[in-house]
């Protein structure tokens, strides 16, 4: 089987957080036929793996398996290099069952203080897998690297948009135009590979 997509091919994005599945709409530029694993009401699977690729196949192969189609997965979160990469693939999990994101900037404000860091690097990684259902998979990664900054600023994107400011920049992703974000961030740059590999 050729690994290739073709325009309007249809695509089960296998995301369940509507900031993501928006940002790969975007991203996707009317390419693809996106149907969301939401609306086919397919389960999310528990995020075994401990990497951010491994659990991009795992959601991937899960949706592809579950529909007979071919499924496209994300699996993403934020770094933090004083916090030797936490929150990481602990990401959405650092926010609770309640999806409190705020509740989650302030962990990582505290954990920064108790360690009493001054290096507030951080970045953002997006694993992304296209998975053919009983059949090969494909996954890339992407990242982009800034700076946290505290208090959160801006209320434009989701997640930890707030606290991250990207190298080169003042705004964080919170206060930038998503048009400016989908630019540089690590979910464009691992899309880019994934066109390189399969377009
Ligand atoms: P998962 O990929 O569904 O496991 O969730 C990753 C989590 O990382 C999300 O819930 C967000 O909190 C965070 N995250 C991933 N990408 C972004 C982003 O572009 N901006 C802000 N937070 C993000």
């Amino acid at each position: 089987m050729a690994l290739k997509l073709e325009p309007g091919t249809r695509l089960v994005v296998a995301t369940h957080n509507p900031g993501k599945a928006r940002e790969l709409a975007e991203i996707l530029e009317g390419r693809f036929e996106l149907v969301a694993a939401g609306e086919l009401g397919l389960p999310e699977p528990e995020e075994t793996e401990t990497t951010f690729v491994g659990n991009a196949l795992l959601k991937a192969r899960a949706a592809a398996e579950a529909t007979g189609q071919i499924a496209l997965a994300d699996d993403s979160g934020l770094s933090v290099k004083a916090l030797d990469g936490a929150p990481g693939i602990f990401s959405a999990r650092w926010a609770g069952p309640g999806k409190d994101f705020a509740l989650a900037m302030r962990k990582v404000e505290e954990r920064l203080e108790e360690a009493g860091a001054e290096d507030y690097s951080a970045w953002f990684t997006s694993a992304l897998a296209v998975a053919w259902p009983g059949g090969p998979a494909v996954v890339v990664e992407g990242r982009v690297d800034g700076t946290l900054s505290f208090p959160p600023r801006g209320d434009k994107g989701f997640g930890y948009d707030p606290i991250f400011v990207p190298a080169g920049f003042d705004q964080t992703f919170g206060e930038m135009e998503p048009a400016t974000k989908d630019g540089l961030s690590h979910r464009a740059r691992a899309f880019a590979k994934l066109k390189a590999a399969l377009l």
